[in-house]
Formats: structure tokens, sequence, C-alpha cells
């Protein structure tokens, strides 16, 4: 088998980058920071007792909520510093070091979230890669939210990824917290399913 090219967050960030991060997240969760908004959506959108694919889950803000409030969770991510974190820091989920783009984990998930920026920080020209492995994790009615800033990962280019990974934008968001997609938006969520 082929070594997948390095994700963006590997070549494109200094090191250290990964602690840096991991110690951002612990300050702001001990600052008291609403860390789980993406998760707080994902919850409302699923049945109870879910299958949740956190993919490109860091240190695992975001599953580790949805683990708490009873669903089933794996958390898969690349960075094996941050799952470290995320077995440290929220004990429960599947916590696995795992590139997106070979994913194959043999199971489906009712819900795939990929929040913070994970499918501008992918190797270049990997997105519609990923999002194919993602649907081939996906139930019939599942669907994969995908959240990330429009100056980081273009629409033109997310949606070209969408359509070459044979998916379909459902609903497009400018904020976890519902707010309408407008062309201006710096950020967007994506709610996609099977075409
Ligand atoms: C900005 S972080 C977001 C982490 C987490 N989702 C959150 O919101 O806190 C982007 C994440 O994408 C992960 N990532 C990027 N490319 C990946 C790939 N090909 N496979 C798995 N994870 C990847 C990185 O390792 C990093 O943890």
């Amino acid at each position: 088998m082929t070594t997948p090219p390095l994700p963006r967050w590997i070549t494109d960030t200094k090191p250290g980058h990964s602690e840096w991060y991991v110690d951002r997240f612990r300050t702001m969760a001990a600052d008291g920071a609403d860390l789980v908004g993406e998760a707080r959506l994902i919850d409302a959108m699923v049945g109870r007792g879910s299958r949740i694919l956190d993919a490109g889950c860091g240190p695992g803000r975001v599953g580790g909520y949805l683990h708490g409030v009873g669903h089933e969770v794996v958390g898969v991510d690349v960075d094996p510093i941050l799952i470290d974190a995320a077995i440290a820091d929220h004990p429960g989920p599947d916590w696995r070091v795992q590139d997106l783009s070979t994913l194959d984990l043999g199971t489906a998930f009712d819900a795939i979230v990929c929040a913070g920026n994970v499918l501008a920080f992918v190797a270049p020209d990997t997105e519609a890669l990923v999002l194919s492995r993602l649907k081939a994790h996906l139930t019939d009615d599942g669907f994969i939210a995908v959240g990330f800033h429009t100056d980081k990962l273009s629409i033109a280019a997310f949606d070209d990824a969408v359509a070459a990974a044979g998916l379909t934008l459902d609903l497009r968001l400018s904020t976890w917290d519902v707010r309408p997609w407008r062309d201006d938006a710096d950020f967007a969520v994506s709610i996609v399913r099977l075409a």
C-alpha cells in the first residue's frame, strides 16, 4: 500500500504546534469556554444512542461531549499527540490514530463530524478522497457535517470535492449555531449526504 501524502496539519505547521494546540484547548476548558457548540448541533440532529464518527477529532472536545450525552463515538486523527490528549482528557470514545484518506473502519455511522477546519488541513488535493472515505462509513440516512473558514478552503473547491465524492449538499449554514448561509460568510457549515 502506498503511503498517503502528509496532511497540511503536519507540513504547514511549526514543530510544537500540536502541543500548543492541546494546551490552548486545555486552557480554554479551564477558563470555562464553551467548546462544544458543534457537538450540540450534531446531538440535536441525531437519535439517542447514535453512532458518530469524529473525523479529525484533534484533542477530542466534540467526540468527548457526544460520548457524554450517550452516543457511541469513534474519533480518528492523524496526529498521535492529539489522540493522546483525547484519551487523557475525554475517556470513553474509541480514539484512534488514522489518516482519513485511507480510512477503513469496516463500520457505518449515523453522523460524521469534521469540526475545526479539518478539510482545510488534509493533504492538498485529497479533499474528495477524504470525503469519499467518509462516505464509505455512512449509513443510508447518515450525514457528514463539515465546518471550515472560507479563506482556508473555498466553497467552490469544497463543492467540487463533494460532487467528486458522490455526495450531495443538503444544507449550508454560516455558523454552528444555525445562522443562515450568506455568500460573503467567512465560515461555512455544510451538511452533506449520499447523492
Ligand atoms: C484544527 S484541528 C481540529 C481538531 C478538532 N476537530 C477540533 O475541532 O478541535 C484539524 C485536525 O485535522 C486533523 N487532520 C488533518 N488531516 C487529517 C487526515 N488526513 N487524517 C486525519 N486527521 C487529519 C489534524 O490532525 C487536526 O487534528
